[in-house]
């Protein structure tokens, strides 16, 4: 009954968003952060994914990220990241919204796509600010250094404690005031910004479904709670 629904809701849709968190990666096998595996030697991502820790400790916080960036190279996109893609190119307006940094939506071939806390992939220097790819794997210098400037490399990742990239919530914001559905997928909502996004969505009047074998914090707000995998799911309500 309520794949059903699901469907029908996404068939009578034009304007679409799909907000997606660690979850959808998952069966790509990534591990979330806080499911099974979402510790590494003991910490916790809140633990290694701040400004603090880095200032305090970037040898650790970069062998952390290296250990995900091989994570990360080795995964391949997921049946749920197949059809997201594949959900782009059917929307008259669509927007895929990620707290992933994982890059498996892109490689699945998403464009209109907001990587709303960085890329694993991508490189800021603390000294000239150069933002650039970097997928070198393994480091060959840890902490790895600014080929411009010599600087000390950080992750272009939005830490825990920092600020989003200037701009990037406000395109979020506009494409969100006049979506028609809003698909949340694999995200325990513990984020507020994400979830601060979510609402906004359905209080503009979209649809909201969810894809999550557990509950979040955004279960009771959403219209059709789908709770199993999204690889189960997906390919059951899209039916392109
Ligand atoms: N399909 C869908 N959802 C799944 C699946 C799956 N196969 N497997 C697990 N999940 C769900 C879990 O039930 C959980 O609710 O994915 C969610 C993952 O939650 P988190 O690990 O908290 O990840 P996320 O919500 O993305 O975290 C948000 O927190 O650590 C920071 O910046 C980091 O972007 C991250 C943010």
């Amino acid at each position: 009954m309520k794949i059903e629904k699901a469907k029908e809701i996404l068939k009578n849709s034009k304007n679409v968003a799909v907000l997606t968190g660690a979850g959808i990666s998952a069966e790509s096998g990534i591990p979330t952060f806080r499911g099974e595996g979402g510790y590494w030697r003991n910490y916790r991502s809140e633990d290694l994914a701040t400004p603090e820790a880095f200032s305090r400790d970037p040898q650790l916080v970069w062998s952390w990220y290296e250990m995900r960036r091989g994570v990360c190279l080795n995964a391949q996109p997921n049946p749920g990241h197949k059809i997201i893609a594949e959900m782009e190119n059917y929307y008259p307006e669509f927007l895929v919204i990620t707290q992933n940094v994982d890059g498996l939506h892109a490689r699945a071939g998403n464009k209109k796509l907001l990587q709303i806390h960085g890329d694993i992939f991508t490189s800021r220097c603390t000294d000239c600010m150069t933002i650039e790819h970097f997928d070198e794997h393994p480091l060959s210098t840890n902490p790895p250094l600014c080929p411009s400037c010599g600087g000390l490399l950080r992750p272009h990742i939005v830490w825990f404690g920092e600020a989003y990239f200037p701009g990037m919530i406000d395109k979020c914001l506009n494409f969100l005031k006049s979506v028609d559905t809003i698909c949340i997928i694999g995200t325990s909502g513990q984020v507020s910004v994400p979830v601060q996004l979510a609402e906004y969505a359905i209080s503009q009047g979209a649809k909201s479904i969810e894809i999550n074998p557990s509950t979040s914090t955004l279960t009771e707000l959403v219209d059709i709670a789908l709770q199993a995998p999204a690889g189960e799911i997906l390919p059951k309500i899209w039916d392109k």
